[in-house]
């Protein structure tokens, strides 16, 4: 099967196609991203209309080169699949009317995405992990950990109470004076750090017997000891303090994900893996840590390849081409979701917004 999907939730236009061969691992086909840096950059953060407009601009042209770099013609496909939220919809709907319009015009079916199964399943394209598997999903607009049972079955263990854990990345790094977007960053800021202990931050939630996160808290702290230094920090400064930020984040996941493994393991004794999705898994220092975590507990760890980790067509296409194979295929009425969390049955946190 090959299925061409879309990405518009964000400020990354997507298109890619992917195909499976029955069990075990697929293969991408093609997985063309065009990234909005350089439209928000200016704003210090996703302006939601900019966004919009960039990604009508440019699908129609992405989704083309696609379909020419996989070697492919529509009449070769099986499907098309697009994220139809959470996300900004502006954005969602341009991703969404694109794949509907050629749905129409083909006959092929139509898969409605959410993208957060679009990150959640990337691990089952790459490495073909089986369910059910544990989860941390790491982005700029949630941090969540997760029982993966199965396409369309989750099981919130966690979730943010404020922040997600990129937007700590990202706003630290603003008020740090290091620019946007803040993740990548400040993980390069922190690889030059001579005195990485030399801040002291506190570790959120840390000991707590649930396994939630809290982040904003992280950043206020941020924002103190770059008061402290008289709110300009040299380059020794700045390496030192993102080193600090990422052993609280690091400790901080650790202590959350060791209390979800717990649970994990209980529930699920034929779980064997724990698999991190979204932007900030990206994170080279934080996946060493979830490694290290993971050798300790005799679990495997799967990490997607870094373009695959932020927002891309191919995690999409992915995730649409696993409902097919269910039957899972929508209809074109089918309403795009600006919120939709994976696991409608768990509370929502109390001040997570989108984010939960
Ligand atoms: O999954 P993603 O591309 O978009 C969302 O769905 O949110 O994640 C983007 C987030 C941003 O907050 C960005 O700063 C963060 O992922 N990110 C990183 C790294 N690369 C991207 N955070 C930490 N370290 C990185 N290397
Ligand atoms: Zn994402």
């Amino acid at each position: 099967m090959k299925v061409l999907g879309i990405e518009t939730s964000c400020d990354e236009t997507a298109a890619a196609i992917v195909e499976d061969d029955g069990e075990g691992p697929g293969r991408v086909l093609s997985n063309v991203v065009l990234s909005q840096l350089d439209d928000h950059r200016p704003y210090g953060g996703v302006v939601p209309e900019i966004a919009a407009r960039a990604h009508l601009q440019h699908l129609d042209r992405l989704v083309r080169q696609a379909l020419d770099e996989a070697g492919l013609g529509l009449s070769d496909l099986d499907g098309i699949a697009a994220t139809a939220g959470p996300g900004l919809i502006g954005g969602v709907m341009v991703g969404v009317m694109t794949a509907k319009a050629m749905a129409a015009v083909t006959g092929l079916p139509f898969m409605a995405v959410n993208h957060l199964e679009g990150h959640a399943l990337t691990a089952r394209l790459t490495h073909g992990v089986t369910f059910p598997f544990l989860l941390l999903l790491v982005s700029g607009g949630h941090c969540q950990l997760l029982a993966v049972e199965g396409v369309g079955r989750y099981r919130r263990l966690g979730t943010t109470i404020d922040d997600a854990v990129g937007e700590a990345f990202d706003k630290s790094a603003k008020i740090m004076g290091l620019g946007y977007p803040g993740g990548p960053l400040m993980e390069k800021a922190a690889a030059g750090a001579a005195d990485p202990g030399r801040f002291d931050l506190p570790v959120p939630m840390k000991g707590r017997p649930d396994c939630d996160f809290s982040f904003s808290g992280l950043k206020t702290a941020v924002r103190r000891h770059v008061e402290n230094l008289g709110g300009t920090l040299t380059d020794a400064d700045r390496a030192d303090l993102a080193a600090s930020f990422h052993q609280a984040v690091g400790d901080s996941l650790i202590d959350r994900c060791t209390k979800a493994l717990k649970y994990f393991k209980e529930a699920f004794p034929d779980g064997k893996t724990l698999v991190v999705a979204g932007g900030v898994a990206a994170n080279q220092v934080l996946r060493a840590r979830l490694m290290d975590l993971c050798r300790r507990h005799r679990f495997d760890f799967v990490a997607p390849p870094l373009g695959l980790c932020t927002d891309n067509g191919a995690m999409i296409a992915w995730a649409g081409l696993e409902r097919l194979r269910l039957g899972l295929t929508d209809g074109l009425d089918f309403a795009p979701r600006p919120r939709w969390p994976l696991d409608p049955g768990a509370k929502a946190a109390p001040f997570a917004g989108v984010k939960a």
